[in-house]
């Protein structure tokens, strides 16, 4: 999977709708200036800021300048001051026309001066509603239209629609203006480097190919917590909730990556192909069986370093009473020869006491012959594959224990984790740009990947939708409903923590 291969990059300009924004300022300055700092970014190169707030570059290059202060992982101010050059603002109200015929020959003289060639790079980090309007005019002004040694390609943030529906239609509005192979949708999550490293781990290992079945695995855990609540997101995340916010995207392309066969080769379509016959096989989840294998929750008020926080009903543009979700747990079950009768359990959820990202793969036990009587604790294995804020592999194992007395078997572990809180390793948002100028889509997903990890979603939002309740409370700084646990515990099993 191709990330920072070092080929000779093309020349381009980088167009970046929503520039004022805050993933704009928290995520894509920073990540083009450490792709700059880096050299990763094309010798010859412009980055557009479009937006409506600011008025001027002046005002542009200052609240760029802040981003990357505040938000860099690396900090060089006098290479910052170069990068700024390649800089430039222009505001842009997306219903006037005039504003979109300046920004066509704002975009000409700038790829004259510094010669890219054509080449246009379109980042929609805006809401979801003005995709298509953004795109319409694109095609209108001619914009979506590349020379013939040119080309023209657009990233599209999530959420990729808010339902199979609405997915169906921004796609079909996307693919009228734009080819497949220049349409990047975005899910950061591929960007992590573990996520991308779990490949690596399954297919270049000989040890875990061959145990990597329902003979050999118990069950598999893929949780993604966070500390933090909606924040000042509400309009959105009301609307959205946590199905549709993280297990359709983040969660649902994990566990394509746990699952999938081993694809013909390294590229983007083999890898693809694999993931979107993992999501095909998906079993739908019976209404009868939403008590045992599907949690909702939703948090209340709660206690964090001492101080009373807000529940979800209490913050800011949250619909009164409103039912969203704000904690998920699920029970899936993969319908295909390598993965009969193993559970996957998946927990996401805002407000829990920490923040991190893991996969969990729990073997099976062992007969308990050898050990059985002994009263030595054997455990089975564990391979953990941590995402955030550790990034690695743990391997539980048993040994004996030389250093007791009585030499007890004990579980043990190989923890080949880094802390990454000193932010040394490129964040997502990095690798996901380098690949669309590359023009590389491993990373991003492919139509067919949103069409059923959509089509699976929507028949939970549907019956939820249905039922009579709403979601259990849970109070923040906790680990959600205690449904979720029981839902393992009547399983014989748990949340595992290492
Ligand atoms: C985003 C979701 O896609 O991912 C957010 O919309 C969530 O709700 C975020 O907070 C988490 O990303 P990360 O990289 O901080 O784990």
């Amino acid at each position: 999977m191709g990330t920072f291969k070092r080929t000779t990059m093309e020349p381009a300009i980088i167009v970046i709708f929503g520039a004022t924004g805050d993933l704009a300022r928290r995520k894509l300055f920073p990540a083009l200036f450490n792709l700059y700092l880096n050299r990763l970014l094309p010798a010859n190169f412009a980055v557009v800021g479009l937006g409506r707030r600011l008025t001027g570059q002046e005002q542009f290059i200052s609240s760029v300048t802040e981003a990357i202060r505040e938000h860099s992982r690396q900090i060089a101010p006098s290479e910052c001051q170069d990068f700024l050059k390649h800089l430039f603002y222009l505001q842009l109200d997306i219903q006037n026309t005039e504003d979109w015929e300046r920004l066509v020959s704002f975009l000409s003289e700038l790829d004259l001066t510094h010669q890219t060639n054509g080449n246009y790079l379109y980042y929609l980090s805006v809401s979801p509603e003005q995709f298509v309007p953004i795109i319409t005019r694109l095609e209108a002004v001619g914009l979506n239209k590349a020379g013939p040694t040119s080309w023209r390609r657009v990233i599209i943030e999530k959420p990729f629609g808010k339902d199979l529906a609405s997915a169906r239609q921004l796609n079909q509005a996307l693919t009228a203006i734009f080819d497949e192979d220049s349409i990047f949708r975005i899910d950061h999550y591929l960007g992590k480097g573990m996520l991308q490293n779990i490949l690596t781990i399954r297919f270049a290992n000989s040890v875990f190919e061959d145990v990597w079945n329902y003979k050999y695995i118990d069950h598999i855990q893929i949780r993604a917590s966070e500390t933090v609540g909606v924040e000042d997101r509400g309009p959105y995340y009301d609307q959205t909730g946590a199905l549709r916010d993280m297990v359709q995207s983040h969660l649902l392309q994990s566990l394509t990556l746990i699952a999938m066969e081993p694809p013909l080769n390294l590229g983007a379509e083999a890898i693809r192909d694999e993931k979107v016959k993992v999501l095909r096989s998906l079993a739908p989840i019976p209404e009868e069986s939403f008590a045992a294998q599907v949690v909702r929750g939703q948090y209340g008020p709660g206690i964090i370093n001492g101080q009373r926080v807000k529940g979800y009903l209490e913050e800011d543009h949250i619909a009164p009473g409103s039912r969203t979700e704000t904690f998920v747990a699920l029970k899936l079950f993969v319908q295909n020869y390598r993965w009969a009768g193993v559970p996957f359990y998946l927990r996401t959820g805002k407000r829990l006491p920490e923040k991190s990202f893991e996969i969990i793969v729990q073997f099976k036990k062992l007969p308990g012959v050898m050990y059985f009587g002994s009263g030595d604790e054997i455990e089975p294995n564990i391979l953990a594959i941590t995402i955030q804020p550790q990034e690695g592999v743990i391997f539980r194992f048993n040994t004996k224990d030389l250093l007791s007395p009585d030499e007890r078997v004990k579980p043990k572990y190989m923890d080949f984790t880094e802390n990454d809180s000193g932010r040394t390793a490129p964040e997502a948002y990095e690798r996901l740009l380098y690949d669309a100028l590359n023009g590389d889509s491993t990373l991003f997903t492919r139509w067919d990947e949103v069409e059923y990890s959509w089509q699976f979603v929507d028949r939970i939002a549907q019956v939820w939708q249905s039922q009579p309740f709403g979601p259990l409370l849970y109070p923040a700084n906790t680990w959600g409903p205690r449904e979720a646990d029981l839902m393992l515990a009547r399983d014989g099993r748990k949340w595992i923590t290492l």
